[in-house]
């Protein structure tokens, strides 16, 4: 289904990526017992076998029930609460969705920022549309989606009366825990539960991605079998055949580059429909490796739109980085109702120099381009693999989201990190409390307040 391609990783680094993979089959080993480092909050790991089937039941059960007309969905909600099914939507929906092209309903976000121009435009734009709301915090207290949430709340009261908008949310959050929990109850709004052994990170295939996917119109089945078979690939298997499977090639092979010395991962992808996908996947290994002083910066290039940036940087700036190339055997997604192609058109005055590509495909090209990137970032100085997919659909993003989830988890442990917290992220939490006054900060804010005497 998937394969790896290593033609411009040198074969020292190859050899060198070998020495992990005793050790990444035996994390793997851990993983399917929830042993060592994977004891705890791998609920995410085996999850379409596990839970799929009734998560997808509930969320069939809810769409049935739910009389309440809407045009739009809006996913209030920041990190892993959002990303994965951001990342989706936009990967298989036509890009003017929002303009009524295309069979989805339109996904918006609110709670990813506070930006306050934003959340302004945002609202103007919701007051043309009837929307549901989703709204989705595991721990129900985070600031961004909690200040959207009174946001919205206020906007869709206005909008539709108490009892009106109440009918418009929908919450996922924790079974029993946090703020969020405890409107759900008072106000009986619909939800569904993050379950608590899955991190926010490794959500995607659960309520919290799946549930806004399935109310856009995407065949959220699909994508569950796509997991699925990542999954029953590496439950199954010798040592020997897991040691060859890709996401344990991909963890090792990272490792390589970084004992070489590499410090930054970029992804890089000739659709930028994936751009989202991108974020996914950045957060993913961001937040879950990049801890204790190790990791690598988790980047994108997208092609052929960042080879006129800071493509000159990977070419022949700091030697930091190794790509991961993301292609596709066949890249179109046909997500409007006419599938056509399109190649270069002939021009009689060949004034722009372009008889050469005439009647050439624009998917034919893109890909030509990746190919010469891959090359040319390899003979400056930029080790590059290449994973190969069959195309961009339900099926193999699922595949993909596991595939990524099992080789960072992995991937953490060969690295000596837990891949599954994020102290990191509440530091500037503390910092924005205290600045913000919140009650049982005081000793912090007296320390910052010297630092911004004039806030
Ligand atoms: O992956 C994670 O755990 C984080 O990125 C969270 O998803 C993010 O901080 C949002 O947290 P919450 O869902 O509790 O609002």
């Amino acid at each position: 289904m998937l394969k790896i391609q290593s033609n411009f990783f040198s074969s020292e680094l190859c050899d060198r990526s070998k020495n992990f993979e005793d050790k990444a089959v035996s994390s793997l080993r851990d993983l399917q017992k929830r042993a060592g480092i994977h004891r705890d909050m791998t609920g995410w790991f085996n999850y379409p076998k596990n839970s799929g089937g009734r998560t997808l039941a509930d969320i069939q059960k809810f769409q049935h029930e739910y009389h309440q007309f809407f045009d739009t969905v809006v996913v209030v909600g920041i990190g892993g609460s959002y990303l994965g099914a951001r990342s989706a939507f936009e990967a298989l929906s036509h890009r003017f969705t929002l303009g009524g092209v295309g069979h989805r309903k339109p996904m918006i976000f609110l709670g990813n920022h506070l930006s306050e121009q934003m959340s302004v435009e945002t609202l103007e734009f919701l007051k043309e549309r009837d929307p549901v709301v989703v709204v989705i915090s595991k721990s129900g207290t985070t600031t961004e989606p909690a200040v959207a949430f009174r946001l919205v709340k206020k906007f869709l009261e206005a909008k539709y009366g108490k009892q009106g908008s109440s009918a418009r949310i929908v919450a996922i959050t924790d079974d029993d825990r946090g703020g969020l929990r405890q409107q759900v109850t008072q106000n009986d709004y619909p939800s569904f539960v993050i379950p608590g052994d899955v991190g926010g990170r490794y959500s995607v295939l659960t309520p919290v991605g799946m549930l806004p996917l399935a109310l856009c119109g995407i065949n959220t089945t699909k994508i569950m079998d796509g997991a699925a078979a990542l999954f029953d690939e590496i439950m199954q298997g010798s040592d020997d055949e897991l040691r060859n499977h890709p996401a344990i090639q991909y963890a090792c092979l990272r490792m390589a580059a970084y004992e070489e010395g590499k410090r930054a991962e970029l992804l890089v992808y000739g659709e930028p429909k994936l751009k989202s996908f991108a974020e996914w996947w950045r957060q993913l290994f961001g937040e879950s490796q990049g801890k204790e002083g190790k990791g690598f910066y988790p980047g994108d290039l997208v092609i052929t739109t960042d080879l006129h940036s800071v493509g000159q940087f990977v070419q022949e700036g700091s030697r930091i980085a190794f790509e991961t190339f993301l292609s596709f055997d066949d890249p179109r997604y046909n997500s409007s109702a006419i599938e056509q192609r399109l190649a270069v058109p002939k021009a009689d005055d060949n004034l722009d120099d372009l008889g050469y590509l005439e009647g050439a495909y624009i998917a034919d090209i893109n890909r030509k381009v990746m190919e010469s990137t891959m090359a040319a970032h390899a003979d400056g100085g930029v080790p590059n693999i290449n994973i190969v997919v069959p195309k961009i659909d339900e099926f193999c993003l699922g595949y993909l989201y596991a595939f990524f989830q099992v080789a960072c988890a992995v991937g953490g442990d060969l690295l000596g990190v837990n891949p599954y917290d994020q102290p990191g992220v509440e530091e500037y939490k503390k910092n924005l409390f205290a600045l913000l006054g919140k009650p049982g900060y005081e000793e912090r804010a007296r320390r910052l307040k010297q630092l911004f005497p004039s806030t």
